[in-house]
């Protein structure tokens, strides 16, 4: 299965700025490319070159109606998205997000036709307190629990350790690989069939880091956040990505 590169603009961007980004931004061979942008630049994004895939940074968990402020699935699919990130961890942190909530969403993402990318990950203080695999057992269990086996063989699942993410301190590959496996194990202790989801990792890639951590067994892409915004450093780390 080819790895996915995902780049997560966060709110950053302008219509000026975006323009020389997303022009150079270039499929590579055997790498699937993903750039999940601002919902008021999606139009402007899916100008793109073919070979990039377009995705949101959150969804609502409803369908349509008197939901001020939200963006459905179904608005989604009409501008290409093909994938949208779920429980990214400045959601759960700042916006409440809950691990029902996130289950809600993504199954809604599901069932409107979208890939849920669902965002998962450890505090320090979690990680210092020995709980790694309990939280993350937590927040794939509400996911599970709503999707369902089936659904949940048909999500992708990205690895952010909440301290990794924007300061510069990448988990190392060891550190990386030992979370991915175990996510793994905890896939195939709930029967899930894990065969065609992939694990991507988060939390400061960085071109200097990306080859590695793309070497670590069970790491099946990357969620870039800051180095996506640098049309250089995200073209090197697709290209870290792709298969030897
Ligand atoms: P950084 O790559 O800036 O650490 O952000 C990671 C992230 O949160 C991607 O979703």
């Amino acid at each position: 299965m080819n790895k996915l590169v995902a780049g997560n603009w966060k709110m950053n961007g302008s219509l000026v700025s975006n323009r020389a980004l997303l022009a150079a931004i270039n499929p590579v061979a055997g790498v699937d490319v993903l750039v999940c942008v601002p919902f008021p630049y999606l139009a402007q994004a899916q100008e793109r070159h073919p070979g990039v895939a377009l995705g949101a940074q959150d969804v609502s968990e409803f369908r349509n109606g008197a939901y001020t402020g939200e963006v459905s699935v179904s608005m989604l699919r009409d501008f290409g998205c093909a994938y949208v990130l779920v429980g990214h961890s400045e959601r759960r942190a700042l916006f409440g997000e809950s691990d029902e909530t996130v289950g809600r969403k993504a199954v809604a993402a599901l069932e409107g036709g979208i890939e849920p990318i669902v965002c998962v990950g450890e505090t320090l203080a979690q990680r210092d307190a020995g709980l790694v695999v309990e939280v993350i057992g937590a927040q794939l269990e509400a996911v599970l629990g709503v999707l369902g086996r089936e659904g949940m063989s048909r999500i992708t699942i990205a690895y952010e350790p909440v301290w990794a993410i924007g300061t510069g301190r990448s988990a190392t590959a060891a550190q990386a690989g030992e979370v991915h496996r175990s996510i793994r194990d905890w896939l195939l202790g709930r029967h899930v069939d894990a065969g065609r989801i992939r694990i991507l990792y988060g939390g400061s890639m960085k071109p200097q880091n990306a080859p590695e951590l793309f070497a670590t067994e069970c790491v099946g892409g990357g969620l870039v956040g800051g180095a996506s915004l640098v049309a250089g450093d995200f073209s090197a780390i697709c290209r870290a990505a792709a298969p030897v």
